[in-house]
């Protein structure tokens, strides 16, 4: 991440790749042609998103809808893998598509998104849990002049309260009475801990403060360090997503906090950030932070 100044003592987040001089043509989009890459509780309610904003849905990929078509809606064909998907039998092909939006688990995730990059077929993916793998997919779509779009959190409401989440970071810095933390609570079958939108929360406040270097996640059996922000994860019935951020002193809290009613918002995000990838065909390695920076 790369800091922007908006105005003296206040710094912002940007990503590297933007082209901050290309424009989003005023909200338009081009119909686009899709992919979905897992087909779960995200890929099926990406495929009504999809088709309610007039998209077509060529195809979905999903190993668990080999032969039964469990969850088939009637004009989506499915493939059992990427490999299938490719050769196009009985349905369209990858190279079809103008994106594939992927949503799948966290162990085939970068497999998935390596073999999309090295057939240079823009990719865009919300599933969280890989990231110590994101060096080695960046060289590949370097390397491959590829395209590919990652969020550990695709909702507009998120992604607002990021830059809040800094701008309260940046505020708060000088303050030392203030100390940090913060907590994240989703539904118990959730596969990584914690959550991908709690690790990229902390990793931008520690990018405002110069007062706090790390985050600890773990259960703590000793004190926190003073340049610790430590942060909770909680597993427990339903809950589609809720992330906070504490500030604390003797006299006061302050706390922000963004809760998901629904994955609804997930899904918009999604497609606003395929649609944003493909109106430009921007090739390179993007954030939804990029999509923002373009609306
Ligand atoms: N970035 C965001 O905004 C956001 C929002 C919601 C969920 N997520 C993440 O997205 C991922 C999927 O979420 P979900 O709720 O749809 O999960 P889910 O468990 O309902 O669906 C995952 C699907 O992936 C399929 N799958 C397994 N192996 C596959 C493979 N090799 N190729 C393609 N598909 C395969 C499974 O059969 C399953 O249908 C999770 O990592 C979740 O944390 C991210």
């Amino acid at each position: 991440m790369k800091k922007i100044f908006l105005r003296p003592g206040v710094r912002i987040f940007s990503s590297r790749y933007v082209d901050h001089s290309i424009g989003f043509c005023n909200n338009a989009y081009l119909k686009m042609k899709v992919i979905l890459d897992g087909y779960g509780k995200m890929g099926r309610l990406l495929e009504i998103k999809l088709r309610e904003k007039g998209h077509d849905v060529l195809a979905a990929v999903d190993p668990s809808l080999t032969g039964s078509g469990a969850h088939a809606s009637l004009s989506t064909v499915f493939y059992p893998n990427l490999k299938d998907a490719l050769s196009g039998k009985p349905g369209k092909s990858l190279k079809d598509a103008d994106v594939v939006i992927e949503f799948s688990l966290p162990n085939v995730a970068p497999v998935n998104l390596l073999f999309l990059i090295n057939e240079k077929i823009p990719v865009v993916t919300g599933t969280t849990g890989w990231y110590d793998k994101l060096p080695e997919i960046s060289k590949a779509v370097d390397s491959n002049v590829s395209s590919l779009l990652w969020s550990s959190n695709f909702s507009l409401g998120v992604n607002l309260f990021y830059r809040i989440a800094c701008y309260a970071a940046c505020m708060a810095d000088p303050f030392k009475e203030y100390d940090v933390a913060g907590f994240e609570a989703h539904h118990n079958n959730k596969a990584d801990s914690p959550s991908g939108t709690a690790k990229t929360l902390v990793d931008l406040v520690l990018g405002q403060m110069t007062r706090k270097k790390k985050a600890v996640f773990q259960m703590l059996e000793r004190t926190p360090e003073e340049d610790e922000i430590h942060f909770a994860s909680l597993r427990v019935g339903s809950v589609p997503g809720t992330h906070s951020l504490i500030f604390d002193s003797n006299a006061d809290t302050i706390e922000i906090t963004h809760k998901a009613r629904n994955r609804e918002g997930f899904a918009a995000g999604a497609v606003l950030a395929a649609e944003w990838l493909t109106a430009e065909k921007r090739t390179g390695i993007f954030t939804m932070d990029d999509v923002l920076n373009n609306v």
